[in-house]
């Protein structure tokens, strides 16, 4: 069982900052198991014990996991002085140690798994573990069966070493591909076109690992994974 300050329990589920929960507890608005308590320094036995604000019941989440379907014109960052964040989007979180895993240009969409779950995300991220990122991708110009075989080869796109072998699948038309890869280098697809002298138009991530981004979610919606979800990414990962 872990122990957790009751101050620090408050402020970590978004109940306000650390001196305005400590107000609240020496005020006796706070109570553990039904018994109000006056001390921020309180060790609360964590998931048993109750905590209540007001009456109302606090409960204690150490992860949050959430998918992001992220519109263009957002950034992957946790904070930016000028741009909208991805974390500005989540409007139910509670805590405030939310990152996104991995990064998706500005002008791309799709899937972004938003968490403060570190080993989680070292893993998925990890370049040794290869885990399968595929996309939805609009080109200029269609895309010829050559070009094909050669970014599933593997192309040069100006680093020390060409891309791993990936996998690419033509959509409705010749000009629309589903691309999977498995590493994560800089604007890795946009690259991978240009070198066949192509370029991306427009860009969605629809999946990572197992998870796959829910076709119900509009530009900007999220959801909280579910259960199986998060065990499938442990798996995976
Ligand atoms: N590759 C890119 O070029 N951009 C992204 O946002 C993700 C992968």
């Amino acid at each position: 069982m872990e122990k957790i300050r009751l101050d620090k329990y408050l402020a970590d589920m978004g109940q306000g900052t650390r001196s305005e929960v400590k107000k609240w507890i020496r005020k006796g608005a706070v109570s553990v198991n039904g018994e109000t308590v006056k001390s921020p320094e309180y060790k609360v036995n964590c998931p048993s014990d109750q905590v209540s604000i007001q009456g109302r019941q606090v409960q204690y989440e150490k992860f949050e996991y959430y998918m992001l379907n992220k519109p263009a014109g957002t950034v992957s960052a946790r904070e930016d002085s000028k741009e909208p964040t991805v974390l500005d989007l989540i409007r139910s979180k509670k805590r405030k140690d939310l990152f996104p895993v991995g990064r998706l240009d500005k002008d791309t969409e799709g899937l972004l798994l938003i968490t403060n779950d570190g080993a989680l995300a070292h893993d998925l991220l990890s370049p040794k573990k290869h885990v399968d990122k595929t996309y939805f991708v609009q080109l200029l110009k269609e895309l010829k069966e050559e070009e094909k075989e050669q970014l599933e080869k593997g192309v040069d796109i100006g680093d020390e070493k060409p891309t791993l072998p990936a996998e690419v699948i033509f959509s409705e038309k010749k000009d629309q591909v589903y691309i999977t890869i498995r590493e994560g280098r800089f604007h890795q697809i946009k690259r991978m076109f240009h070198a066949v002298d192509n370029q991306v138009v427009y860009l969605k991530r629809v999946s990572m690992g197992s998870l796959k981004l829910d076709e119900k979610l509009l530009p900007g919606d999220y959801r909280v994974l579910t259960k199986e979800e998060i065990e499938g990414l442990r798996e995976h990962a």
